[in-house]
């Protein structure tokens, strides 16, 4: 059973009065919504506030980045343990943006899946093509290696304990996001690859699309057989934007696959 998982990534974005008035906007909006699963992913320092605010509550959240590490000399790192502590059930690993800039290698995107599992988080695994990579019809190929490293190094039976993201680089911030129909074929593709080593995993995982999902293309990306939902950026800054797609991901049926 797959349920819709709609998931904001808030990025380096909000402050207190501003999550309080997020938060506020978005419990009043999906009081009503219980087809969908939401997350909201905050910056470290204010995890408190999310605790605060949502403990009780059908949305859960989470953090945007750890440490594979649990502790020790690591200057401005943190780890899963501390993010449990803040009450976190997520937390994004190898966001391209931390990828592209040097932060994360794709070897050490295992080692936090694991990390994070063993603490108790689900693990959401980004991974996607750059805009050169997406022109040379690299997209297969670049997609599957990412999701390789990660098989290798946790093991494929234990991938359902995460969830995985495809979110081409190209689509990430810049308004134009993929086309239902390439957003579903990579999905399609890459379910299929895990059916093939695995079955159960194949079948059971959510696999969510990113890059630029807004308001205006959420059903159509959304009501793609293999895209269980979405990892929102720029809409999520806007709480009335973000409460649409969280009410378009709950009027689809769940899906018995
Ligand atoms: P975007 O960001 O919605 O602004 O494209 C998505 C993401 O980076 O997760």
């Amino acid at each position: 059973m797959r349920r819709k998982l709609i998931v904001a990534n808030r990025k380096m974005n909000g402050s207190i009065p501003d999550n309080r008035a997020f938060l506020e906007g978005l419990l009043m909006g999906t009081k009503d919504f219980t087809n969908a699963d939401f997350v909201v992913c905050f910056p470290h320092p204010y995890l408190f506030q999310a605790q605060s605010m949502l403990t009780g509550t059908p949305i859960a959240w989470g953090g945007q980045n750890m440490s594979r590490y649990d502790h020790g000399p690591y200057t401005g790192s943190v780890s899963a343990s501390m993010l449990i502590e803040f009450g976190c059930r997520y937390v994004i690993i190898g966001h391209s943006e931390r990828r592209t800039r040097g932060h994360d290698s794709d070897n050490s995107v295992g080692e936090r899946f694991r990390a994070a599992v063993a603490a108790g988080l689900r693990p959401i695994f980004c991974m996607g093509e750059t805009q050169e990579e997406f022109e040379q019809g690299l997209t297969d190929l670049v997609t599957i290696r990412q999701l390789n490293t990660l098989i290798q190094q946790v093991g494929i039976k234990n991938l359902t304990d995460g969830i995985l993201a495809y979110e081409p680089v190209w689509a990430i911030g810049t308004g134009k996001a993929a086309t239902p129909e390439h957003a579903q074929a990579i999905l399609h593709f890459l379910r299929g690859y895990l059916i093939l080593k695995d079955p159960v995993v194949g079948r059971e995982i959510s696999i969510l699309y990113g890059g630029s999902l807004n308001s205006r293309n959420a059903a159509d990306l959304l009501s793609m057989p293999d895209i269980d939902g979405g990892l929102i950026g720029t809409a999520s800054l806007n709480t009335e934007e973000f409460v649409e797609i969280c009410q378009t991901a709950n009027s689809f049926v769940v899906c018995e696959c």
